[in-house]
């Protein structure tokens, strides 16, 4: 009796197994195709102009991780949740580190729950979608830059979406040729320094979205100068045929008028490894209100 009870228990533990890991390759192809019928690629994500503004309602977003067999990686988010404004643009940090002796390419993939969730859950900067190789024992921190569609209050059916789970499950790539390397993303310390020091240094000049005495920075890394819409540049920084690559940010915060000159900005950064951690916040800043800022302009001329 006792055996027979036994042997039904294992029975059932390996048909739910079964199920489960059915589960998990199906759902790699759901995946895939909601990427594709949302666009969120791990690309730059066109927002239309008319995306509304940040508004009350609040949903907190929670974050969770997995990592697939046969992946000897950690991977962890660095906070649990985050509360978010819908339209608010939010940053979040995950943690990836090679537990091998050997480089290892990588693929991530990524859910939100509640699936009517999903189309309102817009990605702007992340690791997914790209195969990404880690080198043996290194450890990176990758930031993810969302917000939640200001259209999810108007929608009816998601009237009780106020809790949005991000998953994200990493795999081991069965095609690492070309594979990006996840150190690009450097480290949060940077990126982390480069945002206390934006806040005490620039914010009081520059909001992500919206023009206050100086341009919006958001989507800043790759786009022309001066040419977030509506701002009234100078015309020496209009005309310059600068694009705002790492580099030229670099020469533009160490002096502006040296780099440009008749260029109105009323201030620079001396100290060099300041310089880089702004850099490295700045690239983690992107417009979401405003289209036309996504695709950088080629520069004149
Ligand atoms: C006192 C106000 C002020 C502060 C503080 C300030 N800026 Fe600016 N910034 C401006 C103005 C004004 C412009 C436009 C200059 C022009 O039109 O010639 C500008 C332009 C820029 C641009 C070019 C943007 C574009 O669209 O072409 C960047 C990049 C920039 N600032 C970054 C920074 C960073 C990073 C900091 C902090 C380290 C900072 N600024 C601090 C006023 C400020």
């Amino acid at each position: 009796m006792r055996g027979m009870k036994r042997a039904l228990t294992i029975g059932l533990l390996l048909a739910i197994i079964g199920v489960m890991t059915g589960l998990v390759s199906y759902s790699v192809t759901l995946y895939r195709l909601f990427c594709q019928v949302t666009g969120a690629g791990g690309t730059t994500q066109r927002v239309d102009a008319d995306t509304g503004p940040v508004i009350a309602r609040e949903v907190t977003v929670y974050f969770d991780t997995n990592v697939a067999p046969g992946l000897p990686w950690r991977f962890v988010p660095l906070q649990r949740s985050i509360k978010v404004h819908l339209g608010e643009q939010a940053l979040a940090y995950f943690e990836a580190e090679n537990l091998s002796s050997t480089d290892i390419t990588g693929h991530a993939t990524f859910n939100v729950t509640p699936d009517k969730a999903g189309v309102y859950f817009k990605k702007i900067q992340c690791f997914c979608f790209t195969e990404e190789r880690l080198e043996a024992y290194k450890k990176v921190e990758m930031p993810v830059t969302f917000f939640v569609d200001p259209r999810l209050a108007a929608d009816p059916g998601a009237a009780d979406v106020n809790q949005i789970t991000l998953s994200y499950t990493f795999f081991r790539s069965a095609r690492p040729e070309g594979a990006e390397d996840l150190a690009r993303f450097g480290t949060i310390a940077s990126a982390a320094a480069g945002k206390t020091l934006f806040e005490s240094q620039c914010a009081g000049c520059h909001g992500i979205d919206t023009a206050k005495a100086g341009p919006p920075l958001g989507g800043v890394v790759g786009r022309a100068a001066g040419s977030a819409s509506g701002y009234p540049y100078s015309l020496a920084l209009a005309q310059s045929g600068v694009v705002w690559t790492e580099t030229a940010l670099e020469r533009w915060l160490a002096g502006p008028q040296a780099m440009v000159p008749g260029a109105l900005m009323p201030m620079s950064i001396a100290d060099e490894s300041a310089r880089r951690d702004i850099i490295a916040y700045l690239k983690t800043l992107v417009a979401t209100r405003q289209s036309e800022q996504a695709a950088p302009k080629p520069p004149p001329g």
